[in-house]
């Protein structure tokens, strides 16, 4: 059975973790297969948008697989030459489609994601710390850079869950659907991004990731290269033409 399930419907990549037994913990084969499908979906030009969810009716993830958790051995890791194909060293938007348990290195995979939406019964943590652990998958970076800092300090250093309307007043996520609603909700979002200029997207995304780290003065030039490449792409010039023309836009991604 397939630890991750990989389907394209058009444009749409559709991912889903696949291990309900484990309640989708993370362990070797997930952490294969989601690479060797992000690099798929990376590299794939008719793939314009994911989205990354969890069967089942439980989890989208409990995080790390505790089962198979070894003792370290003290030693720095290397830095990596080739580092995980996540969704936010891709250009193309990936959307969290986050239900039940979304605790760990699950709601780590969830912050690398563009959007995030959850179902209302989703409850999101950082619960290593009730395990004598921490939060390795880059919890303690992205989850302060992203909602007030005394609030995922409160997560990171209590363990505690939060649930969906919480996470959507702090802003961890950007809307709250019924459970039955998640998936259609993800779809209709992915649809609409996939009306849009794809390019123009993909320039978007690497702007709003790269320029986080960056000076405002940087990060405006970032943008200012990002304008001046996609001024000369035809789906630039077509999104114009169809302006005028009071028709749908077809982009090509050229
Ligand atoms: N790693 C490995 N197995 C996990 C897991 C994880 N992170 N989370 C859940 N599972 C397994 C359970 O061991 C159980 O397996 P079993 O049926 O063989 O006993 C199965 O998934 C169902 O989980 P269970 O604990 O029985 O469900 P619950 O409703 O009582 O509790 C949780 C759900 C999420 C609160 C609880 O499973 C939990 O705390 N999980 C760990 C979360 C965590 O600490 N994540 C960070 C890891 S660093």
């Amino acid at each position: 059975m397939a630890a991750v399930i990989y389907e394209k419907k058009g444009h749409i990549a559709i991912i889903t973790l696949n291990r309900p037994e484990a309640l989708n913990a993370l362990n070797a084969d997930i952490h294969r297969e989601l690479n060797e499908t992000m690099v798929d979906f990376r590299d794939n030009d008719d793939l314009w948008v994911a989205i990354l969810t969890g069967t089942g009716d439980r989890a989208f993830s409990a995080g790390a697989d505790i089962k198979g958790f070894q003792p370290g051995t003290g030693e720095a890791p290397q830095r990596r030459s080739e580092p995980p194909v996540r969704a936010d060293t891709i250009w193309k938007p990936v959307i969290a489609a986050i239900h039940g348990y979304c605790l760990g290195g699950g709601l780590e995979l969830a912050l690398t994601c563009d959007v995030r939406i959850a179902a209302d019964n989703a409850q999101l943590g950082q619960p290593e710390v009730n395990i004598g652990f921490m939060a390795g998958g880059g919890g303690t970076q992205r989850l302060p850079r992203f909602i007030p800092r005394a609030v995922a300090a409160e997560i990171l250093l209590t363990g505690n869950r939060i649930n969906a309307e919480e996470a959507l007043r702090w802003g961890l996520v950007s809307r709250v659907v019924p459970r039955d609603q998640l998936m259609s909700t993800a779809m209709e979002i992915a649809e609409t991004i996939c009306q849009r200029g794809p390019l123009g997207i993909r320039a978007t995304k690497e702007a709003i990731i790269r320029g986080y780290d960056m000076t405002l003065p940087d990060g405006l030039y970032l943008e200012a290269e990002k304008v001046a490449y996609v001024r000369t792409t035809d789906d630039f010039m077509e999104g114009a033409r169809a302006f005028a023309q009071k028709r749908t836009p077809d982009y090509k991604g050229k």
